[in-house]
């Protein structure tokens, strides 16, 4: 079976290695693979934290995912040429802490740590105090917290370099070209039309193209994913090095400042990862002052002794966002086209769940049961129609 995979970002690369390991010929089509969204992403794997109204179903995806995350993240090191330790792609069992700076952003977490609670999830309600002895450098006006020992983070950077080298060693080839419409034929998808105008043909089409995956031309307007961009921009810091690290941060620290989700990511290596703006622009990716300006206000805010941090760099990536906030996976209603996008903000979370997938959606003809509700035909006759979860949230402000 030959295989055309849209897209070579986190998620189009992750579904290439997979079913390239289950025996298909697959094609990556994209000009610079690796340079997605996972590349400005700051890969908290927060299934807990990032808990939202409305989309249980969509909770039993990401915590699936992130239950397979450590053995995923050894295998992929391995198949990359290194050892088989999930630290090689910057897998870290850190836990996270989620704080409150005021009485409204106590009481959001409060909500949250009831949502919680219903869900059956672990999280456990700490005092200011409490917050501040684990993590020190947080602000001496801490309200409150949850902790999350089950939220953890990978380096998106080093999953997406993985995932190249263990997709190039398992047979998987690179066209670098811009895909530019869908080829068709016989009432099915047969493969891509390149911007240099050679064609490639396919028994299966894997469109898995972020936030772009909607402007393929070509495609049948019934089978046109409904995924928007929303911009995210982050900063990246560098800690002091040596034991002074530990004295800065040891998990990820998150609050929602003003309405807007904050988070700062340590990593291992002293850079701090600091997200992220939630904004509806189209597909601009300007980093803007007033972007970097309210982050560094928020983080201030958070751990004053940010600032005398060295700021490496200011970036900008674009969340793919479908209708009710989670992914489209598998067969569309045409046959040959698969869909792999639409998965906002859980793109580096849900890679090793996305990668099985479709893998057996190719190769099986159908999606695994954890991931039957992802199916793109639950949009058919509306936007809403078949949506996962029930009132499903999408603006930043109406989460908890
Ligand atoms: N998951 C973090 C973000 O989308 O900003």
């Amino acid at each position: 079976m030959r295989v055309c995979v849209i897209g070579g970002g986190v998620i189009g690369l992750v579904t290439a290695w997979r079913a390239a390991q289950r025996g298909v010929r697959v094609r990556v089509v994209d000009p610079e693979p690796g340079r997605g969204a996972a590349r400005v992403a700051a890969g908290m794997l927060a299934a807990v934290t990032e808990l939202h109204y409305g989309e249980e179903t969509l909770l039993s995806l990401n915590l699936e995912s992130a239950r397979r995350y450590p053995a995923f993240a050894a295998e992929l090191a391995e198949a990359s040429g290194r050892e088989a330790d999930p630290t090689v792609i910057g897998y870290r069992a850190c836990g996270t802490l989620a704080v409150a700076l005021d009485a409204d952003d106590r009481a959001h977490l409060r909500e949250l740590h009831a949502l919680q609670h219903r869900c059956g999830l672990d999280s456990q309600w700490l005092t200011g105090r409490e917050c501040r002895r684990l993590e020190p450098m947080l602000a001496p006006g801490v309200r409150g917290g949850l902790r999350v020992d089950g939220d953890h983070q990978v380096d998106p950077r080093l999953l997406v370099d993985a995932l190249l080298r263990a997709a190039e060693r398992a047979g998987v080839e690179f066209v670098r070209v811009r895909a530019e419409r869908l080829r068709t034929g016989g009432g099915r998808a047969t493969g891509v039309v390149l911007a240099d105008r050679r064609e490639l043909a396919a028994d299966q089409v894997v469109l898995a193209g972020g936030s772009e995956s909607g402007r393929l031309a070509g495609l049948p307007p019934e089978v046109v994913p409904s995924v928007r961009p929303v911009k995210g921009q982050v900063l990246r810091l560098r800690m002091p090095s040596g034991a002074a690290y530990g004295r800065f941060l040891s998990r990820t620290v998150r609050a929602v400042v003003r309405g807007g989700a904050l988070y700062l990511v340590p990593r291992e290596s002293g850079e701090l990862v600091v997200g992220a703006t939630s904004e509806e622009l189209g597909w601009d990716t300007t980093v803007t002052a007033g972007g970097v300006y309210e982050l560094l206000r928020d983080a201030h805010e958070l751990v004053p002794g940010i600032t005398e941090l060295p700021l490496v760099e200011t970036c900008a990536g674009l969340r793919p966002c479908s209708p009710d906030n989670a992914p489209m996976l598998g067969a569309t209603a045409l046959p040959g086209l698969l869909l792999a996008t639409g998965h906002h903000r859980n793109g580096v979370l849900l890679a090793p769940v996305t990668g099985d997938a479709l893998a057996a959606a190719l190769v099986d003809g159908e999606l695994p049961p954890v991931a039957a509700p992802f199916t793109p035909l639950r949009f058919a006759g509306g936007d809403r129609a078949g949506a996962v979860g029930f009132g499903a949230v999408s603006r930043e402000e109406e989460t908890v």
